[in-house]
């Protein structure tokens, strides 16, 4: 079972049913409430958790009830939380989020605690921490945490695999230590400053991030599945998505990245890997919430070994 540390944010998701998404300065008027555990990283790494990984969290919550929630449900998941400390300065994260009924979502985050995760945190937590396989970051928390865990991560013959959302720019030297870079569309438009609208286009964009310094790059299209740019060989391969009927798409990039991780993890090759974490995420979007959308082994291999759709 390889062991996968997921350096990264922690958010109560609160999240409103609404026909349609709000345009600015309109009301709409919503079904249900949920506070739903989320935040990019905890969901990689509960993700990871449900596909039987050893995942360690390296995070930070604020010193209150949402905190407590937090911690408590990645406990349950059974995810390592030694090293996701409480602040008493800042509130834990939260993101309110909208989900239409086509599934489709905005979010915004009040990233609160998950901004006082520092450099020098991470770097105690590394050094506890048994030998590690795959570390997995979003990018919820500074850019300077980021910057340590990569380094950290290279020093010790660990694989980064980075998902640069939300969208920022990212210097030369983080980049240079990806082993695989996994953004979607408007997270490559923001790295590259290159269109990705067409095929041709993802394909210059994928290519242009490998020049930036990444080993590989998974670029996810959505319901259209994901390119991959093997650095290694130079071919491209795409990887056609899952027939899946969409109920929540919140987290379902998460839920793929915590699937490529096993995959490579367990041993298969980068593109095999793409295929599996499809599989995952697909049927994370059958599901509503984060945390609770995502699937069980035994279902992802359901899907991927036998085709077996939900
Ligand atoms: O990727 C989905 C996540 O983004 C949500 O759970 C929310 O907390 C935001 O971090």
């Amino acid at each position: 079972m390889p062991h996968i540390v997921v350096v990264g944010s922690l958010n109560m998701d609160l999240v409103v049913q609404v026909p349609t998404i709000p345009a600015p300065g309109e009301t709409v008027l919503g079904d249900n409430f949920a506070t739903i555990p989320g935040g990019k990283g905890a969901n990689q790494a509960v993700a990871a958790a449900r596909l039987g990984a050893q995942v360690s969290l390296i995070g930070r919550v604020g010193n209150d009830a949402f905190g407590e929630q937090l911690l408590a449900n990645a406990r349950r998941e059974g995810i390592d939380v030694t090293h996701v400390g409480r602040d008493e300065t800042a509130a834990s994260g939260i993101a309110m989020i909208c989900v239409d009924a086509a599934g489709q979502n905005n979010i915004a985050v009040a990233s609160g605690a998950n901004y006082k995760l520092t450099a020098d945190y991470v770097r105690v937590a590394w050094a506890a921490l048994p030998h590690v396989d795959l570390l997995v970051m979003p990018l919820e928390t500074p850019l300077e945490t980021i910057e340590t865990a990569v380094a950290l991560a290279n020093q010790s013959g660990t694989k980064v695999i980075l998902n640069p959302a939300p969208a920022q720019k990212l210097p030369a030297h983080i980049l240079a230590g990806v082993d695989v870079l996994v953004p979607n569309e408007p997270e490559t438009a923001q790295l590259t400053d290159m269109p990705v609208d067409t095929s041709h286009e993802a394909r210059l964009a994928a290519q242009e991030l490998l020049n930036l310094g990444v080993s590989h790059v998974v670029l996810t299209l959505g319901s259209r599945g994901a390119l991959v740019l093997d650095g290694a060989t130079g071919q491209f391969s795409e990887v056609a998505p899952y027939p899946v009927t969409v109920v929540d798409t919140t987290a379902a990039g998460d839920a793929f990245v915590a699937g490529l991780a096993m995959g490579l993890g367990e041993g298969r090759s980068l593109v095999e890997a793409v295929r599996f974490a499809n599989a995952v995420g697909a049927l994370a979007v059958t599901k509503q919430g984060a945390q609770p959308g995502m699937p069980a082994r035994a279902e992802v291999d359901n899907l991927f070994e036998k085709g077996v759709l939900p």
